[in-house]
């Protein structure tokens, strides 16, 4: 048992952006020992509540409490002094890409180290080391953290955040880029630190993990606080109720639709060891599925059809015509778009409004005469806004004050308003809620419909199975099998998504 289990409270907390209230009245509390759930919608104000618990943002009003004292928290070094750490959703503001993993590992270490102004190298980094291993993670220490992928970087900052002597660990999506298996280990780590008395708050809208790892789950909508509860008391089904304000379930619309002839032909595409010589076809009307474990190569391969990576052999045709794609403007230009998973890096400019994102790419659709004809394009951005619910006060304000996942919205509104023939999406899902995903199908399904070619790039296999109308499963850089009709189910691509060979049954 632990000596010091802390009770971390937040009361009648509000807080407003510009006259517009993110949070009313909210009161939250988690206890040492715990593992609590949060929950809401993109938008409804779970990052917000939990920056200002960790010193990020200041409260309009409110009282913060750690065992019944208040807390005065004016910054994140404030609330580390007492205990409170931070995972934060978006890994790439809180990491120093120019340095590497040992030295962002460390970085808060400086503070803390007094007088204490040399830094030894060698211990700094056989320290970063013991950290990654008392955490289950094997990262080169000494790698820059810039050529991480995401999931990499993700677990940098767990790593930073565990390493401290926490009273409290706030972990915001943390698993939405890791797999299943690395999540796993995420939730091992949470039951030690759990075990240890500290108050883990946790953030995800996979709510079967949620389920299963979470004590208590405290729901949020449009800023306020729903409820709270014991696990046991609940159901994924009533908490995404609380969460959506309505009754909902989960379906994958799926259109009839004819397919046609082939709009994309994809030959021996390659590139070092993580595309080893992929073969796809993509037909109008038709959506690909590929899945594959975390790693099995589908972003990479993502990015050699859009043009973002340089493939060292193969081709693809597009109606039959070669097309050299050296970089995105090529694919773009061909008719080919990518929808990318890590959004931030190459899916919008953070600092341009939600409007001058989304009409970026056909921003020549609206030019005339050397003028860009404002009111068409503020209209196009509005229905997209509307389309796929993005959660903004107008179409001026800036993407990077969006929430997370409406910030993915954008990026998916992005490329669905061209006109092209291509749709390349990876992981498209990560990070948004239930609601706004079934609404991404939808479209998804209407680009079909207008004979769109779609790939859906994606190692959640229930979406996979859901909206393709082929499957085709990728591992180690190849597509190991192609599954159709009743062979589409998920023994099947697990078997083949994990390097099985067996006969398929059906
Ligand atoms: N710095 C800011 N300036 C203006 N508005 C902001 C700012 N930060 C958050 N907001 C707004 O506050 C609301 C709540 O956002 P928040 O990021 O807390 O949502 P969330 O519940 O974490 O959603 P998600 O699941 O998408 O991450 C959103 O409408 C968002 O646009
Ligand atoms: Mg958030």
């Amino acid at each position: 048992m632990s000596q010091s289990t802390a009770r971390v409270e937040m009361k009648k907390i509000n807080k407003s952006f510009s006259g517009v209230q993110a949070l009313k009245e909210v009161s939250f509390e988690v206890r040492g020992g715990e593992i609590h759930a949060l929950l809401g919608a993109n938008g409804a104000g779970k990052s917000t509540l939990m920056k200002i618990l960790s010193g990020a943002y200041q409260a309009d009003n409110g009282v913060i409490s750690l065992d019944g004292q208040p807390l005065s928290i004016l910054s994140p070094a404030d609330a580390k002094r007492s205990g409170i750490h931070c995972v934060y959703q978006e890994v790439d503001t809180a990491l120093v890409p120019s340095l590497t993993v040992g030295e962002n590992i460390m970085l808060d270490r400086g503070a803390n180290a007094g007088g204490k102004r040399w830094i030894r190298w060698n211990s700094l980094y056989k320290e970063a080391e013991a950290i990654l291993q008392t955490i289950g993670y094997a990262l080169p220490v000494r790698k820059k953290v810039e050529e991480l992928t995401l999931s990499e970087k993700q677990i940098v900052l767990i790593a930073r955040a565990v390493s401290h002597k926490a009273k409290c660990v706030i972990f915001d999506e943390p698993t939405a880029p890791l797999s299943m298996e690395e999540a796993e280990r995420l939730f091992a780590i949470m039951y030690r630190l759990k075990a240890d008395g500290v108050a883990c708050i946790f953030i995800s809208h996979r709510l079967p993990e949620v389920m299963e790892v979470c004590d208590r789950v405290t729901v949020m909508r449009d800023g306020q606080n729903v409820w709270t509860k014991p696990t046991v008391e609940t159901t994924i089904q009533l908490t995404v109720e609380a969460m959506l304000g309505k009754s909902f379930t989960e379906e994958y619309p799926k259109a009839r639709v004819e397919i046609g002839n082939p709009l994309l032909e994809v030959h021996n595409v390659r590139s070092g060891v993580k595309v080893r010589g992929v073969d796809l076809t993509v037909r109008s009307g038709e959506i690909v599925g590929v899945v594959g474990l975390v790693g099995a190569g589908k972003t990479e391969l993502s990015r050699l059809l859009f043009g973002a990576d340089r493939m060292e052999e193969g081709e693809v045709l597009l109606r039959g015509r070669r097309v050299r794609l050296h970089q995105p403007s090529d694919a773009v230009r061909a008719g080919i778009v990518l929808v990318p998973e890590e959004r931030r890096k190459e899916g919008i400019l953070v600092e341009e409004s939600v409007r001058a994102n989304i009409t970026l790419p056909i921003l020549r659709k609206f030019a005339g005469g050397g003028f860009v004809r404002r009111r068409a394009e503020q209209e196009h951005a509005s229905s997209m806004i509307r389309e796929l619910g993005i959660k903004t006060p107008n179409a001026e304000e800036q993407v990077g004050l969006l929430s997370g996942g409406n910030q993915q919205k954008v990026v998916i509104g992005k490329w669905l308003s061209t006109d092209a023939e291509i749709f390349l999406f990876d992981e498209p899902t990560k990070g948004v809620d239930v609601g706004a995903k079934r609404d991404i199908f939808h479209l998804i399904g209407k680009l079909a419909q207008a004979g769109k070619g779609v790939v859906y790039f994606s190692c959640e296999i229930a979406e996979i199975i859901g909206i393709s109308d082929r499957v085709l499963v990728m591992c180690d850089g190849r597509i190991v099998k192609e599954l159709t009709g009743e062979q589409v189910t998920s023994e099947n691509i697990l078997l083949y998504a994990s390097g099985g060979t067996n006969h398929v049954q059906g």
